[in-house]
């Protein structure tokens, strides 16, 4: 187990390039099951939930060659094998295989996921959407069991607007019989990538982006090639770091309208940004202001970004209020900033910032993925020496984390933890 250690108060100056995104890799790779024949993604960050994934393909009979960018993936000889326990516990998007399996074969066996804490993370609307083009879904000792005869196009409304059952209803839909209609989709920019790489593979996908998407199905699904869409939440995380602590720093590899909320906000607090077509610069200003800020679906202000973008805030003067309408609990992240000589309450589902306050640096441990990253940018901004512990937390989403934030000029590093200290966060 590592920790990561930040020396907090250097300025960050120059050019930092953003990785493919997360959230579109973890459909992306289960996606490939739908294929007779190999696909290569390109891009892919080098992450651990990647890497798990890439696991779970090969448990499952597929081959998948990952150099750290790329990945072929070669489906041909995957069997439906049952994946109730081990590896589909490490992370959330394991229920992507629920669809892709379910498409390929018409049945699949997957333990409930695992992922960051968030508060209640139901996937019944997945479900229903299941059902709904003719499969029998079970839960069998913390499995999902599902198994369907055929699997037949139908009109889908979801009751709650969900990223994750949007892109797994369209898995299993790709090769079913007729028409499927999914209506009050998500409309995240993941989605569309995901409906761009099935359509490569020949699916019938019109709509994706946009609150209704239709589906013809398919027979067959072949293997191309496939480049990843830039991550907006690292890029995000990035710019807020800049915010905080910049001079003047590029973000590169980044579509600037997948960020507009955030620029909006970030604008709104008095930091410069301009934008060009796939790089963005943030220099900063030494007083900000206070703002509000409200998480929604996109292009809302995104619930990924809220926990960093809370950090920057203890730095605004005034009271700024964060509240998170997606996941309501996501405020675990708050007690170590008070560690760190934060002014912050939290009321019900929001976050009640008063600045400005110099954070003091301090050994504090991530909960979760963004919970880290708000860390590290507090850790930047703090006076001294921040230590972190849960560094496995944002591997599972920062590719060089700390490469990245060391080539814009912080003083940070990874350490490995002495056996007290791994026991001592045990026990925290
Ligand atoms: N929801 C339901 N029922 C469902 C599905 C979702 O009630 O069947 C609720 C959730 O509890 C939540 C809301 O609907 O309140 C939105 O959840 P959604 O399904 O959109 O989230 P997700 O697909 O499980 C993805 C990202 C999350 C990100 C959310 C929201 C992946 C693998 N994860 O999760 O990313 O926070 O969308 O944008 O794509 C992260 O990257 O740190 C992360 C947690």
């Amino acid at each position: 187990m590592e920790k990561i250690k930040i020396i907090g108060g250097d300025p960050l100056q120059g050019m930092v390039k953003v990785s493919g995104a997360k959230n579109s890799a973890v459909a992306l790779i289960p996606a490939t099951i739908l294929a007779d024949s190999p696909v290569t993604i390109e891009g892919l960050p080098n992450i651990s939930d990647v890497r798990i994934l890439g696991d779970l393909i090969e448990e499952i009979g597929g081959t998948f060659h990952f150099d750290g960018k790329k990945a072929v993936i070669d489906p041909s000889n995957m069997v439906p094998m049952p994946l109730p326990n081990g590896k589909v516990k490490k992370l959330r998007a394991s229920y992507y295989l629920m669809g892709a399996m379910l498409g390929r074969f018409k049945k699949a066996v997957v333990g409930l996921p695992g992922g960051c804490h968030l508060g209640p993370r139901p996937i019944d609307q997945h479900i229903k959407g299941f059902e709904a083009l003719g499969a029998k879904v079970t839960n069998e000792q913390g499995a999902i069991y599902l198994r369907a005869e055929e699997l037949r196009g139908a009109r889908i409304f979801l009751d709650v607007v969900s990223v994750g059952a949007t892109i797994n209803i369209m898995l299993a839909a790709v090769r079913a019989k007729g028409r499927t209609i999914i209506e009050n989709a998500a409309k995240e920019p993941e989605i569309i990538d995901v409906a761009t790489l099935l359509s490569n593979m020949g699916a019938n996908i019109k709509g994706a982006g946009t609150d209704v998407i239709r589906i013809d199905g398919v027979e067959k699904l072949s293997g191309c090639r496939h480049s990843i869409i830039p991550d907006r939440i690292e890029a995000g995380t990035y710019m807020i770091a800049a915010a905080a602590m910049g001079k003047e720093v590029i973000i590169d590899n980044v579509i600037p309208q997948h960020v507009e909320s955030l620029i909006a906000k970030l604008r709104e607090m008095g930091v410069h940004i301009e934008t060009s077509d796939d790089q963005i610069l943030v220099s900063s200003i030494p007083d900000l202001k206070a703002v509000d800020v409200k998480t929604l679906v996109y292009p809302g202000f995104p619930t990924d970004l809220q926990q960093p973008f809370t950090s920057l805030l203890t730095k605004a003067h005034g009271t700024s209020v964060v509240t998170d309408t997606i996941y309501s609990a996501r405020f675990k992240h708050i007690d170590e900033l008070r560690r760190m000589n934060a002014n912050i309450k939290v009321e019900g589902c929001s976050a009640i910032i008063t600045g400005p306050s110099q954070l003091q640096g301090a050994k504090v441990k991530a909960s979760d993925l963004r919970a880290g990253a708000a860390l590290v940018i507090a850790g930047l901004m703090a006076e001294g020496l921040t230590e972190i512990a849960g560094v496995e937390h944002i591997d599972r989403g920062y590719s060089n984390l700390v490469e990245k934030l060391a080539g814009i000029g912080a003083t940070i590093w990874r350490e490995k933890m002495t056996d007290e200290e791994i026991e001592q966060v045990k026990n925290a």
